[in-house]
């Protein structure tokens, strides 16, 4: 199926930033076949629904994926390879944000935001290399810059929360290596902060707090991920990219 497609994986596509770049794509080309993944299939079908209704030009399919368990990465993984045979770009977007540095919060957010985009990207490597144009996109954040964190003239600089702050800097290491061990068989892989937008990641209730302090919406965090598929950003693999051709130092 859709085997002259490019076939897109996306992790946490039933909301936020993983649902608008879900639709972005979509509606982009009649030459994408975006696979929304969702860790809750009625969330996940649900949104697949809502985007089809809207009638973009290439096509989507929902898969049942939670990134922090193996046995779900396995199944997953063995699906794609029997629907397409090959994955051309994953999107390792899924993402949850804690707080308090307790062991539990510690890892849970370590299992979801780093061991599952090693873990799934491995279960998938002999996809990705069918390709001809491999693209691996982390989803990080300029939270987890320590080169940000150390300078006190940054606007990050007082944000605290180690759970999250750590993760993505171990995500951001975790995208440079595979930048490197990945090379030799042609993968491009860049790690990319969204930025600040409106999405329920520090909960719904904060939604609002979003609102009033600026954040833009994740349609543009969509935008963003678009442009990197289409090769706009193909000069800057192996960096810390943002939205509007900006980069964020490691
Ligand atoms: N929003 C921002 O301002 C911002 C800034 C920088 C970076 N980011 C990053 O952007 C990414 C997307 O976040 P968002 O803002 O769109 O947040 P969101 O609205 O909370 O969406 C997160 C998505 O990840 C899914 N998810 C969580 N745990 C999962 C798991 N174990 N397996 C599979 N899916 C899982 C969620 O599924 P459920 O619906 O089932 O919970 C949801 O679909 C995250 O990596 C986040 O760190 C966001």
């Amino acid at each position: 199926m859709a085997s002259d497609k490019s076939i897109i994986l996306i992790t946490g596509a039933s909301n936020g930033i993983g649902y608008d770049t879900s639709y972005h794509l979509a509606a982009a080309s009649p030459n994408y076949h975006v696979i929304m993944s969702a860790r809750t299939p009625s969330k996940g079908e649900a949104a697949l629904k809502e985007i089809q209704a809207r009638n973009p030009q290439g096509t989507l399919s929902f898969l049942q994926l939670d990134v922090s368990s193996d046995e779900s990465i396995a199944t997953a993984a063995k699906k794609i390879e029997e629907d397409f045979g090959r994955l051309d770009v994953l999107v390792n977007n899924a993402g949850i944000y804690l707080r308090d540095a307790t062991r539990d919060n510690l890892r849970s957010t370590f299992d979801t935001n780093v061991f599952g985009p090693l873990l799934l990207t491995h279960a998938l490597e002999h996809l990705l290399k069918k390709s001809k144009d491999p693209r691996i996109i982390n989803v990080s954040s300029g939270l987890g810059s320590i080169t940000n964190r150390a300078d006190p003239e940054h606007e990050n600089y007082q944000v605290p929360f180690y759970p999250y702050r750590m993760s993505k800097a171990a995500l951001n290491m975790m995208s440079t290596c595979q930048a490197f061990e990945f090379k030799e068989w042609g993968a491009k892989v860049w790690a990319y902060c969204p930025g600040y937008v409106v999405t329920d990641l520090t909960g719904k209730e904060d939604r609002e707090n979003r609102i009033a302090r600026g954040a833009e919406s994740s349609e543009t965090s969509a935008q963003g991920i678009l442009e990197i598929i289409e090769g706009k950003r193909d000069g800057e693999v192996n960096k810390f990219v943002r939205r509007y051709g900006l980069q964020y130092p490691w």
